[in-house]
C-alpha cells in the first residue's frame, strides 16, 4: 500500500482507503461479522482511512468502526459526515444546535472524544454560501470536538466554492472512469490550495468491477434497485448517474484493456490513482475478498498512455453526454 498526504492535515493516508456505506446496510442485507472481517482485512492490507456517515445504517457503520478500534491496536483515521439526519434536508437546518447534536451523536457511536474528520454530507448548494456554517465548524475544532473538517459535494461548482473557506481541508467527490469532470478545473484549484480529495463511488456502485451482469437482481432495499432515477437521493450516487444498459456496454469495452494479471476493479481504481491531486479512492466493500482485490490496485504499475487514451475515448463517446453537464 502506498500513502499520500491528506491536504494540510499532515496525515499520510492509504491511497486505497475504505468506504463504509454498504456495511451500514443500505445496499441489501449485511452481516456484521462479515463486515468486521472486511474492515480487518482492510487494516491488514495497510488501509488507515475509513469513510463513514452518521446515517449509514443509522449509526451502524460508525459503531462497526468503533468496534474495529477496540479490536486493533494500529492507528487509523475515521472520517464521518453530518447533515443528512435533517428532515426536511434544508440549508437552515445546518445551524449550530443541529450540527452540535449530530456531532455529539457521532462521537458516541464512534466511542471517541474527537472526530478525526467531519464532512458536511452533500448539503443543499446554498450552504456553501453561508460562511456562518463554516464558522460553526471552526468553533467545533477549537472546542476539540473535531480535528479537521471538509465537505462531501455533489457538484464541481460546490467543491470550488467550498475550498474558498480556509478551514476546509478535504473535498469528497464522485470521481471515476464514468465521472471525469472534477479533473478539468477543480483538481488544479484543490492542489493550489492544498486541499485533500477523497474519490468516492470509485467503482460506480460496483458497475466498474465488471462483475455486474444484465440479469443481476438487487435487493429491494439496495439503492441500485430503488434509486436509479434519483427516487430517494441524487441519482448521480447510483451507478454514478449512468443508466444501467449504457454502463454495461461501456464496461464490456473496458474489459478489453485490463492489464494482464489485473481485474477491471483494479484498473478502475488505478485509473483514479493516476491523478496526483487525488489523495485516495474509497471503494465500498462488504466482504474481505473484495477488500483484498481493491487494495491490490495500489501495487499496479501506472497505466500505459494508450490505456488512458482508450478510457478517455470510451468516456467521451458513451458516458460524457450523460453526466458531464450535470455534476
Ligand atoms: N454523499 C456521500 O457523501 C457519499 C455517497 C456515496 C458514497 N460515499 C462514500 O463513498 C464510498 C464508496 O462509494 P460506494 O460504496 O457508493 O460505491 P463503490 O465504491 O463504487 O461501489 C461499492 C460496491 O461495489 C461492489 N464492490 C466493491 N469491490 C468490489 C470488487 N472488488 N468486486 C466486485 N464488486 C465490488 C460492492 O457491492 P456488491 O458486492 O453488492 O455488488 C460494493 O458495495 C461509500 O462507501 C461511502 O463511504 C459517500
Amino acid at each position: 500500500m502506498k500513502y499520500r498526504t491528506l491536504g494540510r492535515t499532515g496525515w499520510k493516508i492509504s491511497e486505497i482507503s475504505f468506504g463504509a456505506w454498504a456495511i451500514g446496510g443500505a445496499w441489501g442485507d449485511v452481516d456484521d461479522q462479515e463486515s468486521l472481517a472486511a474492515l480487518h482485512a482492510a487494516l491488514d492490507g495497510g488501509v488507515n482511512f475509513f469513510d463513514t456517515a452518521d446515517v449509514y445504517g443509522d449509526g451502524r457503520s460508525e459503531r462497526l468502526l468503533a468496534q474495529l478500534k477496540k479490536e486493533r491496536r494500529e492507528k487509523f483515521y475515521v472520517a464521518t459526515k453530518a447533515g443528512r439526519r435533517l428532515n426536511p434536508h434544508t440549508a437552515d437546518g445546518y445551524n449550530r444546535a443541529n450540527l452540535t447534536a449530530f456531532i455529539e451523536r457521532s462521537l458516541k457511536n464512534l466511542d471517541t472524544d474527537t472526530i478525526d474528520l467531519l464532512q458536511l454530507h452533500c448539503p443543499p448548494t446554498e450552504v456553501y454560501y453561508r460562511p456562518e456554517v463554516f464558522g460553526i465548524l471552526d468553533d467545533l475544532v477549537k472546542a476539540g470536538k473535531l480535528r479537521h473538517y471538509g465537505v462531501s459535494v455533489e457538484k464541481v461548482e460546490e467543491a470550488l466554492k467550498a475550498i474558498e473557506y480556509p478551514g476546509v481541508q478535504t473535498v469528497q467527490t464522485i470521481f471515476n472512469i464514468f465521472r471525469q469532470r472534477p479533473a478539468d478545473l477543480f483538481f488544479k484549484e484543490a492542489q493550489r490550495r492544498k486541499v485533500g480529495i477523497l474519490a468516492r463511488v470509485p467503482l460506480a456502485s460496483g458497475m466498474l468491477s465488471g462483475k455486474i451482469t444484465r440479469d443481476r437482481k438487487f435487493a429491494k432495499d439496495d439503492h441500485r434497485n430503488f434509486n436509479r432515477h434519483g427516487e430517494a437521493f441524487d441519482r448521480g450516487e447510483t451507478f454514478s448517474g449512468v443508466d444501467f444498459e449504457t454502463g454495461l456496454r461501456a464496461v464490456e469495452e473496458l474489459k478489453e484493456i485490463v492489464p494482464s494479471g489485473a481485474t477491471l476493479a483494479q484498473l478502475a481504481l488505478r485509473w483514479i490513482l493516476e491523478f496526483p491531486a487525488v489523495t485516495c479512492a474509497i471503494p465500498g466493500a462488504k466482504r474481505p475478498a473484495q477488500v483484498a482485490e481493491n487494495i491490490a490496485a495500489s501495487n499496479l504499475r501506472p497505466l500505459p498512455k494508450a490505456t488512458m487514451k482508450k478510457i478517455e475515448a470510451i468516456y467521451d463517446g458513451q458516458i460524457k453526454p450523460l453526466v458531464h453537464p450535470y455534476w
